[in-house]
């Protein structure tokens, strides 16, 4: 019996792992080790295929060696869906019919989730869609940090907390990457604006660095693994990001290990040098030239082609850091086009299309909601009055590189009418005029928004109209034109643009019930929002957005967003209060304009909250269709030794009447620290589902990670022993429990 056993076991290892022969070279095996198969292509390389793989051959493709059928490198905006074509030189569109794909949520709206589970599903939504496409790099996602709320780029991010993205970021790039699509995370570093961004020096010390500007990129490269980086147009150190040796060698090949592909932003690299030595893989450009100006057959004058290939022919350079690249990217194109599962992905599917919408409505953020104006209880045949540009206007299209062609878009008015059907009338008033351009980057939103009635006009309209509705919903903020939340300009102002505050005003002295929702990828802030009823905090929620409003207005889905940056009630309450700190000051023979980053680690909550400013809504606020209620928060002992860690066990239940979603967090506050630190810094969060009435345990683990600062002059994380406080609430400022420990 025993031999037969053996024998049956035999004969199956033998089976299951007899491959068929491959008799082909290695680089083409798809079933050998990728590190196998780079040694074996580069092997096979001449010095200018190598060289030709460093550059772009068109807007979005870099070479591959067609000699050896090794496929050149696709790429793509990124973040919020896949970009429509363009022409192969050109920045004209292409004109293809069947590119118009899912527009995802904007990454400031998948951050207000809090939810990580949500991530991993955009990934993988968004990575089939670029892999259907045939991309091979997804130029996203963004993750710089939200230092002020005038950036233009905002929205394209993750908030302003370093650990909140950190979280957030790791599960969208493990499911791009599962779908044989490289993520690209953007823009490292310290790209906090985009007035000046490509003359503007980030100054920033090391302390700030560590602990604020690079801890989500670390999470997406050590936790995430992403397959490659972008480097920023700006410069830190005084050098440009795209070859900032500090950044680039030092820390993230250094440091991290990192073993994918440095791209450049599109005409980001500036010096042939610094390209070649400082870490840079791929320059990819913006004009022909890579830089700034056309030139026919440009890509060859790029810096790291020809002026390139004539310095390691001249001896300038050997062949060590060229090899470095070529490794990096052949591992690139082994781990995507050439990687052994075929993998076709699927494209504007009704998957997508749910996830979009879920996605969306799971960030929207009820802000304020006095007397249980909303969920929406409209009265059978009863009045509902939009108003407001952003009732129908089209927002996938502008923004910058994000700008999509998408299958289809929702807006409000269609998401809300066809929640209510004929069971109520739902009418819409202009309200103000915004911006009216009807397409962005010759896409076009087939939209014409020209009104020529005066402000006065389209107040009165709608004022008019409000004197009967059960509710009136303003639905405005900003958009993705010039000045607003858009790549290449900063916002003007932190107040509603447009005249918008007049519109509110004047209707809250009308309506019965008054809601406001405010669309933006960054903080707005609210001087009115004693004047009305409620207010929520929706965002460019991509193709489904109007669906996902709704849901959230009439309660379909409670909602259980969180903001993932503070809402000041004024632009001067904030940490930067200089010229210096921004946009940043060009002093007489300054080459370039220098941004001091001189509020530290200060910025966000961590500023409000140590200096004890007053906010209107605090990091982390949102409120639900039902109520939580926290108790027995402890520790499982009352200290932690250094190399050890601890657990934090609190119950959460659900008070009221609806099934929801809390957002547990967990700050860490150091009353002993012997420097200066914030007085509290988010640590960890759990989103926790109950049914009405129930009660759960949520748990946490805390390490030495969470209780560390960083120390320059030693360059370590350091936790001082001693008293932490573990503060557990639904928002920074709205701590429920407190429980201490001492580190041993
Ligand atoms: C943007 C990048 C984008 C690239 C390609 C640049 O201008 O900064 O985020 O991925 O263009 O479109």
């Amino acid at each position: 019996m025993k031999r037969i056993l053996t024998l049956a076991a035999t004969t199956l290892v033998a089976a299951c792992c007899t491959q068929p022969k491959f008799d082909g070279p290695v680089y083409l095996n798809p079933n050998a080790p990728v590190e196998e198969r780079v040694e074996d292509a580069l092997s096979r390389m001449t010095l200018e295929e190598k060289v030709g793989m460093t550059t772009a051959q068109s807007k979005f493709s870099s070479r591959g060696v067609p000699r050896l059928g090794i496929p050149e490198v696709w790429h793509t905006d990124g973040p919020h869906g896949i970009r429509p074509e363009v022409l192969w030189d050109d920045w004209d569109q292409a004109g293809w019919t069947n590119d118009s794909c899912t527009a995802f949520p904007a990454l400031i709206n998948l951050a207000a989730t809090w939810d990580k589970e949500l991530s991993l599903l955009y990934g993988r939504s968004i990575g089939e869609e670029a892999r259907y496409r045939k991309k091979d790099i997804l130029l996203g996602p963004g993750i710089n940090i939200c230092r002020t709320p005038l950036n233009g780029r905002n929205f394209e991010y993750m908030g302003e907390d370093p650990y909140l993205a950190g979280k957030m970021v790791v599960p969208y790039v493990k499911g791009v990457q599962e779908k044989g699509v490289a993520a690209c995370v953007k823009h490292f570093a310290v790209n906090n604006q985009e007035f000046q961004r490509t003359q503007s020096n980030s100054v920033v010390d090391d302390r700030t660095l560590y602990e604020i500007y690079l801890p989500a990129f670390k999470a997406a490269v050590v936790e995430g693994n992403a397959w490659s980086i972008m480097g920023s147009y700006n410069l830190y150190n005084g050098q440009f990001n795209c070859h900032n040796k500090r950044l680039l060698m030092d820390i993230l090949k250094g440091e991290w290990g990192f073993d994918g592909v440095v791209v450049s932003d599109w005409g980001g690299c500036r010096d042939d040098e610094e390209a070649v030595l400082n870490g840079l893989d791929i320059e990819m450009g913006t004009w022909t030239n890579g830089l700034r100006g056309a030139a026919s057959d440009s890509y060859r004058n790029y810096h790291m082609a020809n002026p390139y290939l004539k310095g390691l022919r001249e001896g300038k350079y050997t062949t060590k850091e060229l090899d470095d690249k070529v490794r990096r990217i052949l591992r690139l194109i082994f781990r995507t086009s050439m990687r052994p599962e075929p993998n076709y992905g699927r494209f504007v599917c009704p998957e997508h299309y749910q996830a979009a919408r879920d996605i969306s409505a799971a960030g929207v953020v009820l802000l304020k909601n006095d007397n249980n104006t909303l969920p929406l209880n409209v009265p059978e045949g009863g009045k509902i009055l939009l108003v407001g540009e952003n009732v129908v206007k089209k927002m996938v299209v502008g923004g910058g590189s994000s700008n999509l062609k998408t299958a289809y878009e929702v807006n409000p008015l269609e998401g809300i009418q066809s929640a209510y059907g004929d069971k109520a009338q739902v009418i819409w008033a202009r309200g103000y005029v915004g911006d009216t351009s009807t397409s962005y980057n010759l896409v076009d939103t087939g939209q014409n928004l020209t009104d020529t009635r005066t402000p006065q006009e389209l107040i009165e309209e709608a004022v008019e109209q409000a004197k009967d509705a059960d509710y009136v919903i303003f639905v405005g903020g900003l958009n993705k034109s010039r000045n607003q939340d858009n790549e290449s300009t900063d916002r003007l102002q932190i107040t509603l643009p447009y005249g918008q505050e007049d519109v509110i005003l004047a209707l809250a002295e009308v309506a019965k019930n008054l809601v406001v929702v405010n669309i933006s990828g960054s903080p707005v802030a609210m001087p009115w929002a004693d004047r009305v009823d409620a207010i929520v905090q929706g965002w460019y929620g991509g193709t489904e957005s109007g669906n996902a409003l709704a849901d959230v207005l009439i309660g379909k889905v409670n909602p259980s967003g969180r903001l993932p940056f503070s809402v000041p009630f004024k632009y001067e309450h904030g940490p930067i209060q200089t010229e210096a700190q921004y946009p940043g000051v060009k002093e007489d023979g300054d080459k370039f304009w220098q941004t001091h980053y001189s509020e530290g680690v200060y910025i966000g909550y961590r500023w409000y909250s140590t200096k004890e400013i007053p906010v209107q809504f605090p990091f982390g606020h949102g409120l639900s269709y039902t109520t939580f209620e926290y108790t027995d928060a402890k520790a499982a002992k009352p200290y932690m030794k250094a190399d050890g860690k601890l657990k934090i066990s609190l119950d959460v239940a659900n008070t009221g009447s609806l099934d929801g979603a809390e957002i547990v967090q967990l700050y860490i506050a150091d009353p002993e620290s012997s420097i200066d630190r914030p007085v509290k810094e988010l640590k960890g969060f759990e989103k926790v589902w109950l049914k009405a009435g129930e009660k759960k345990t949520v748990t946490f683990d805390i390490d030495a990670e969470s209780l560390s600062y960083f120390d320059a002059d030693k360059h370590e994380w350091v936790a001082e022993p001693g008293e932490f406080q573990v503060l557990l609430g639904s928002s920074s400022e709205d701590i429920k429990a407190m429980v201490s420990f001492q580190l041993k």
